[in-house]
């Protein structure tokens, strides 16, 4: 299962199926404000009068946005819809669910191996239900459990989700809430001899005392290093009318994009790939032995022989 680091940016957030997104040019202002008013209502959310003029602002600009990308003549091979982002602007985005720009590069990886047409772990029963990371840099955490689960799942046949926050609270050499680099996260699992799973070290969306008794997108994406800072875990690739993609489970919550997952293009000209998809080299963790649960505490799932995959494992 590989695993890259992945952009998302300019309004990636919008991204999502939805009834709303028309196919005609644009909404009239009355029917942004009506727009707006049955948004709030669907997301709970109410505003004074001045913060709600402000707020207004910002969705119509999104709406705008929306509109001028949903339109015929783009022929998007997606549309753009509302959701539960949408009433903030890109950098409030940026700021709150994305993760300071990654500064390593790693080395290419294995072009020689031939790889069959199409894979889709979730057909295979290996990726575990999608997760929310609400207000918490932490999608590298996620990301790293997510592979774990995987790989453990095709070893020992069992499919455990896993503890992000463990990951969150006790790797000290990642920044919990403030992002993290997933092989870093692997070595953390590796010298730990396993990780906690999710049942039993739950998600809490901020950074706390470690617990160690515990035990098809294609447009608007910039490739260029200095502009990546979301991480996703690939769990599949296909091909639909021709297109090449890669699946992605994202970790912004089910009612984002394609039932938490998004499709982005693959085979890019693009040097790096759509959005950086191929900016970092894959990594993956490796796990040869079907070890038994922990004695001492039959929550814990031991990966006592897991090693991460790619050049990243060196360090
Ligand atoms: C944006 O809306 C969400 C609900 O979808 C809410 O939780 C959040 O507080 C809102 N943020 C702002 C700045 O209005
Ligand atoms: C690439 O994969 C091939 C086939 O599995 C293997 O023989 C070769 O050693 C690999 N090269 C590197 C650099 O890992």
């Amino acid at each position: 299962m590989a695993i890259v680091a992945v952009l998302l940016v300019s309004m990636a957030f919008i991204i999502m199926m939805s009834p709303l997104a028309l196919s005609r040019n644009s909404h009239r202002p009355d029917e942004v404000r009506l727009m707006f008013e049955s948004w709030m209502v669907e997301h709970g959310k109410s505003y004074d009068i001045k913060e709600k003029e402000t707020r207004f602002q910002i969705f119509q600009s999104n709406v705008q946005f929306i509109d001028d990308e949903n339109h015929p003549e783009n022929s998007h091979s997606y549309t753009l819809g509302l959701n539960r982002f949408t009433n903030l602007t890109n950098e409030e985005f940026q700021k709150i669910y994305l993760s300071p720009k990654h500064s390593e590069v790693l080395p290419a990886g294995n072009a020689s191996i031939r790889y069959p047409a199409s894979v889709d772990w979730r057909s295979e029963g290996a990726v575990t239900s999608v997760k929310n990371q609400e207000k918490c840099g932490s999608c590298w955490a996620f990301m790293a459990v997510g592979a774990v689960e995987g790989i453990n799942k095709i070893v020992t046949d069992n499919l455990v989700s896993l503890s992000a926050q463990e990951l969150i609270d006790c790797d000290n050499e990642n920044n919990g809430c403030k992002g993290g680099q997933i092989w870093k996260a692997f070595n953390f699992i590796k010298n730990n001899g396993g990780i906690d799973t999710d049942d039993d070290y739950p998600y809490k969306a901020e950074k706390k005392e470690c617990d160690v008794d515990k035990g098809i997108y294609q447009e608007k994406c910039k490739s260029n290093l200095k502009y990546v800072d979301h991480s996703a875990l690939v769990v599949g690739y296909g091909e639909d009318n021709g297109m090449k993609y890669w699946i992605l489970k994202n970790t912004w919550g089910t009612d984002w994009g394609e039932n938490g997952y998004m499709r982005i293009k693959r085979g890019s000209r693009r040097k790096y790939g759509m959005c950086g998809i191929l900016r970092f080299s894959p990594v993956w963790p490796i796990k040869k032995e079907a070890t038994s649960l922990n004695t001492d505490n039959e929550n814990s799932l031991q990966i006592k022989m897991m090693n991460s995959g790619g050049e990243s494992s060196a360090t």
